[in-house]
């Protein structure tokens, strides 16, 4: 029992790779640089070898500080790169023929590692469109008219997902798997209450369009109870101005009192009742400012 458990066990650690033989997936655009990262400080000895493909040829090496790139290897060109510090892989450009498994090997006294790498090189995300689709509604239900219908695109896509989001939360989506085609998915609104906005994503990455306010879609008339908020607000703040005036008043009034009393008052005092003061109304006038802003918000 013992026995068959630590084989299970010893099975578990080899094909999991306890000889650091893990796979790391990578995704990126078509277009990035990308770097695959050994995690090592390479030592004078090492040797570093990176192998691409089925075939595992050989790529791009380090051995006794000198680099070797694959000129020859027509489908990386002038793309690969290597890092003289830590031996990591840079790959300019990447393109979709570049997706592949690479494999790291790494060669010194202390003994050999290795790693690869799963990467995955998709095109780039097209920007998703908001059209109207109401064009074709006006022979149904009066009410639907005023309602505000959506449709979002995404063209030539595969492997994506396209979402509505009304601000941060998720309202409805629909995904594609590899096929290259155009997706639409439509929104229906009574009225612009959010801020929303369809989203195009790969797993690892995403383009988003936001419904602005102007086009499309008109704004939700503002609710009762919100615009009585506003003029509590509002002469909450007017009540305080008022304090803040007389506050200012009787401070200037109680110093010039003071003064007159003690002839003798140091000047810089006076300078400094004078300067609160000035801050008092410098601080008055900026609360009139934004009473105003306020109350205009409420009237439009
Ligand atoms: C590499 O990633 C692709 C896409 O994610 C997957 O289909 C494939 O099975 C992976 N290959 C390996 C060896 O992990
Ligand atoms: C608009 O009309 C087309 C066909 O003419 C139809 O396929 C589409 O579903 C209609 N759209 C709506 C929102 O009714
Ligand atoms: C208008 O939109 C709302 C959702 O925003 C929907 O519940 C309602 O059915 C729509 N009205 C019509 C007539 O399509
Ligand atoms: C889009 O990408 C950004 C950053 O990469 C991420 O923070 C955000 O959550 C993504 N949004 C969606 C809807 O996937």
């Amino acid at each position: 029992m013992i026995h068959s458990a630590s084989f299970f066990c010893l099975c578990l650690l080899l094909s999991t790779g306890v000889f650091g033989d893990e796979v790391k997936s990578v995704s990126a655009l078509e277009g990035d640089s990308v770097t695959l990262n050994t995690d090592v400080k390479m030592q004078r000895d090492d040797q570093i070898l990176w192998m691409f493909g089925p075939q595992e040829s050989r790529i791009a090496e380090i051995h006794r500080q000198n680099i070797y790139i694959d000129a020859i290897n027509t489908i990386f060109e002038k793309r690969l790169q290597m890092d003289d510090q830590t031996g990591s892989l840079i790959i300019r450009n990447i393109r979709t023929e570049h997706s592949g498994l690479y494999k790291l090997l790494i060669i010194n006294n202390r003994g050999n590692s290795n790693k690869r790498f799963n990467v995955s090189v998709y095109a780039p995300l097209p920007v998703p469109v908001i059209i109207s689709n109401s064009l074709n509604c006006s022979s149904t239900s009066p009410s639907s008219v005023s309602n505000c219908s959506l449709l979002c695109s995404a063209v030539n896509v595969g492997a994506v997902t396209l979402s509505w989001y009304k601000g941060n939360s998720l309202l409805s989506s629909i995904s594609v798997s590899d096929l290259s085609i155009s997706l639409s998915l439509p929104l229906e609104l009574e009225c612009l209450d959010d801020s929303y906005s369809c989203v195009v994503a790969y797993s690892f990455t995403n383009r988003t369009t936001h419904l602005s306010n102007t086009d499309l879609c008109q704004p939700c008339p503002e609710r009762e109870e919100r615009s009585h908020l506003s003029i509590s607000i509002v002469v909450i703040a007017l009540l305080l101005l008022l304090l803040a005036v007389v506050a200012g008043l009787m401070n200037c009034y109680r110093k010039r009192k003071q003064s007159g009393k003690e002839v003798k008052a140091q000047e810089e005092e006076i300078l400094y009742a004078d300067t609160t003061f000035c801050a008092y109304r410098v601080k008055s006038t900026d609360v009139i400012a934004a009473d105003q802003t306020l109350y205009s918000t409420v009237k439009t």
